[in-house]
């Protein structure tokens, strides 16, 4: 890269105002005044602007997966189980889950190096929505249904409004769509079994407005510009 990109993309200044910084011999690489504009330089050469080293800003980089039950939402297992981070492949960039699902959930979960984006996407005042489909045991009657909305007392607090759709009934097992605001620790989970059903299958479908549509089981893909947007006015 040429050094005037260089530092511009670190966001030093401008491409130009970063060429006049160059010729006024304010720019050194690896200890020494370059003024000469053309000069290449990669990321192993050490380059300086007012005595401090320039760093370039990691590419923000944003991926969405189609998580499969048996990796665990973390970079590092202490156990060395699979993570989610062994199903991205050609990926440089470091990233980091926004939120978690658990080792046997499956679905959709976001990825990124952007810290302001998890900040934004799991702050509980921002309520984005997160659609489940789940397959439990038994039936939800209509006054179970009532109190996924009106909240279920879970550990020591009780959950704010939640959505309980139907989708199929048989003999002994339900599949359901449930809608959360909230991401506390297996809420999902435990918001059944509260009502004495036990989820057998678990997949998140839906954040906010964002599916995982076209997603195969196991595969990624980059957010679009536009998903990318809408996260970060959330
Ligand atoms: N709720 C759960 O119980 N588990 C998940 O993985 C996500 C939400």
């Amino acid at each position: 890269m040429r050094l005037q990109k260089f530092l511009a993309t670190a966001g030093i200044a401008s491409r130009r105002k970063s060429e006049e910084l160059i010729l006024a011999g304010k720019v050194k690489v690896n200890g020494e005044i370059i003024t000469e504009l053309g000069t290449k330089v990669s990321e192993d050469d050490v380059v300086e602007y007012n005595g401090k080293i320039v760093e370039q800003e990691d590419k923000k980089v944003y991926i969405l997966l189609n998580k499969p039950k048996g990796y665990v939402t973390t970079v590092k297992d202490e156990k060395k189980r699979k993570t989610v981070m062994h199903l991205l492949h050609g990926i440089k960039e470091r990233l980091y889950p926004v939120g978690r699902l658990d080792f046997t959930t499956e679905g959709l979960l976001i990825l990124t190096n952007d810290g302001d984006l998890t900040y934004r996407v799991t702050h509980p005042k921002h309520e984005l929505s997160k659609v489940y489909k789940a397959f439990v045991k038994g039936h939800f009657t209509l006054d179970e249904i009532r109190q996924f909305e009106s909240g279920l007392k879970i550990d020591d607090y009780v959950t704010s409004e939640a959505k309980l759709d139907v989708i199929r009934e048989n003999a002994n097992t339900s599949t359901v769509e449930i809608t959360i605001h909230e991401g506390k620790n297996r809420q999902v989970r435990k918001m059944c079994e509260a009502l004495g059903h036990r989820v057998l299958e678990l997949e998140r479908i839906q954040l906010g407005d964002i599916t995982l549509d076209g997603v195969e089981r196991g595969k990624f893909r980059h957010l679009t510009d536009e998903e990318i947007e809408y996260l970060k006015g959330v």
